[in-house]
């Protein structure tokens, strides 16, 4: 587990990190947009978030921890989600398409979000939501030839892993912050959202993930790997024999 220090100055160097060469022309073909459009516009419109409520919620919750350096990490965090909005903004106006102002599944996370100011949730949507990006990106990536969009694709790909590990560790944090029983309440809940949200984005994007190769069966195969590999982490500590630590 890293120290918020630590993230920030990972972050710090990361953005600084410039893998994408938009010296070359964007070459998308009109078969190759078809299915993957719609989605590409919706995920740069979710990326730009300016992450006001998010911000909120960490804020209040670095003040009661007394760690102010998780809100600068945080802060990062959001800058970097919206590079790749910025990167996603930046091909589309190349192949001279629009930018979207609105999408249902942007506006229901932002509703979802709107309506907590828990760390505990937040953590665990951008959890779930990351975790599908992963497939998501790669998915995009494979559905196109054009090698200034697979670039930006890696970029994003090489960004996430290093995100879903910094929300995992505060989502183990707060875990650790609950008594035996909420703690196994509370596994099978986030198991459960973890699940549900990944069906609602397969729903919402399936057009693109088919066009990267994968049918519901393989990336539902591959979400529930990732479950394991993140909410996963928390199951011995819902365990009778395990001890409180202090984080
Ligand atoms: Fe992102
Ligand atoms: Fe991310």
């Amino acid at each position: 587990m890293q120290t918020s220090q630590q993230w920030v100055n990972y972050f710090e160097d990361n953005l600084q990190k410039k893998r994408i060469n938009w010296q070359q022309s964007a070459t998308v073909t009109k078969k190759e947009l078809a299915p993957i459009l719609n989605s590409l516009q919706a995920w740069q419109l979710g990326e730009s978030s300016d992450g006001k409520n998010l911000l909120k919620a960490s804020s209040s919750y670095a003040e009661r921890i007394e760690d102010p350096f998780y809100i600068k990490a945080v802060k990062l965090f959001i800058k970097e989600e919206q590079k790749h909005g910025n990167n996603l903004g930046m091909y589309l106006d190349m192949i001279e398409q629009p930018r979207i102002k609105n999408d249902w599944g942007d506006s229901l996370f932002r509703k979802v979000r709107y309506l907590n100011n828990s760390m505990e949730w937040w953590t665990l949507a951008v959890i779930s939501v990351e975790c599908t990006a992963q497939i998501f990106y790669q998915s995009l990536k494979d559905a196109t030839q054009c090698k200034l969009l697979k670039e930006i694709c890696d970029d994003i790909l090489i960004d996430e892993i290093p995100h879903i590990q910094f929300q995992q560790e505060r989502l183990s944090v707060i875990f650790q912050s609950k008594n035996m029983f909420a703690r196994k309440m509370s596994f099978h809940f986030y198991k459960y959202f973890f699940l549900a949200t990944s069906i609602v984005v397969w729903m919402a994007h399936r057009k693109l993930f088919k066009a990267g190769g994968n049918d519901f069966r393989k990336y539902f195969k591959k979400m529930k790997f990732k479950c394991a590999k993140t909410i996963g982490k928390l199951k011995y500590l819902a365990e009778e024999k395990y001890v409180l630590q202090p984080s």
